[in-house]
């Protein structure tokens, strides 16, 4: 069909998503988050991810159905994520995705998470989501951040060519939040909070290293050096908590909203620097950001001004489409069908380490 009507499903971490758009239009996007089940653990805990998956799962396709007025007999596919992510937790939506196309006889997609964050940006129906008419600019790059990826890729095909230019190599930016808000006894996620408290502090009190600056990682743009578009969180985090001690040992109260300040400064400068360095040196001039860290308004305004300056158009989609939803991965799936590419079947298994 020109306009297929999708069904995406997402169950990759804590969100249980189900989404439907029929070609590049959004009908529903339905989210149910076992995320405070989670908070007194500091963490996502997989077991508890896993089985709030399961009760879930059939009341968010209810409710998503019944939103979008659409029954399952009148869906032409169903997508699902297949990776990457937590397996237990994918394999509840996978799972749910296989016994739908079994019992319906719709053909199923099994979808890369990190590509759907992308594919997001395809929809028509939301303002500035980075797309027009169901085409994606020509020279696109996308910044995913969030707490389990960081990542710049450069998608020259949303079906078949996405490319990472680079990634963290060890804490995802939105982990290093979390981890520096558990030091500061912020809670979790820390996120959220570290960019509240991050207002009220000087960002230039304290300078905390940015990873993999240094000229022998960074190169130049004749001669690259082997991590030009990584990053690295870890050496930050430990930064911070020498700088927390320190205060400590003096007796001294510990400047918690300046440390913020000065920590979400540091991630941020070097997340923007490189994202912009990467899409400069590929001819990149549309960047999307996706992922639960775009919510961070400091990553949008330093982003977006640094954009500007290199003359990057910067898309950022509501931040419900941001964070993980099964409308990206229903998005996609609808893109995949409209490029004429066949279904996954039901032989796949979810891989929680895909690429
Ligand atoms: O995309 P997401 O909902 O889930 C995945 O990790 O895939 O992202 C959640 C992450 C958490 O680490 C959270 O602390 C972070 O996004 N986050 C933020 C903000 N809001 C959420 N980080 C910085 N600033 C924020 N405003
Ligand atoms: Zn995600």
């Amino acid at each position: 069909p020109k306009q297929p009507l999708v069904l995406g499903i997402e169950s990759s971490c804590d969100e249980t998503g189900v989404g439907i758009v029929r070609g590049t239009t959004l009908l529903t996007n339905t989210v149910s988050s076992s995320m405070d089940e989670h908070v007194r653990f500091g963490g996502v805990i997989p077991e508890i991810a896993s089985r709030a998956h399961l009760d879930a799962f059939v009341p968010t396709l209810q409710e998503a159905l019944h939103e979008a007025g659409v029954t399952l007999e009148d869906v032409d596919a169903i997508a699902v994520t297949s990776g990457p992510g937590l397996a237990g937790a994918l394999m509840v939506g996978v799972c749910a995705a296989k016994a739908l196309s079994v019992a319906t006889g719709k053909p199923l997609y099994a979808i890369n998470h990190l590509v759907a964050h992308v594919g997001v940006g395809l929809l028509d129906s939301k303002p500035d989501a980075g797309a027009a008419a169901g085409q994606l600019p020509q020279n696109l790059g996308a910044l995913l951040v969030s707490g389990g990826h960081t990542e710049i890729l450069r998608i020259r095909s949303i079906t078949d060519d996405v490319e990472l230019l680079g990634s963290t190599i060890d804490d995802a930016a939105g982990e290093a939040y979390d981890k520096v808000a558990r030091i500061l006894g912020l809670g979790y996620p820390g996120g959220p909070a570290i960019d509240k408290l991050a207002r009220q502090g000087n960002p230039k009190s304290i300078r905390f290293p940015r990873g993999l600056t240094q000229p022998k990682y960074m190169g130049t743009a004749e001669e690259k050096g082997p991590h030009r578009y990584d990053w690295s969180f870890s050496g930050l985090k430990t930064a911070v908590a020498r700088c927390v001690e320190q205060f400590e040992a003096r007796g001294e109260e510990v400047p918690v909203a300046d440390i913020a300040a000065a920590f979400q400064e540091a991630v941020v400068d070097v997340i923007s620097s490189k994202a912009v360095l990467a899409c400069k040196e590929h001819g990149i001039t549309d960047v999307l950001l996706g992922g639960g860290v775009a919510a961070n308004s400091r990553l949008r305004e330093l982003t977006g001004q640094r954009c500007v300056s290199a003359g990057i158009k910067l898309h950022v989609p509501p931040l419900d489409l941001c964070t993980d939803n099964g409308a990206m991965v229903a998005a996609l799936g609808a893109q995949l069908i409209m490029a004429g590419i066949g279904p996954s079947g039901i032989a796949f298994a979810p891989d929680s380490s895909m690429p």
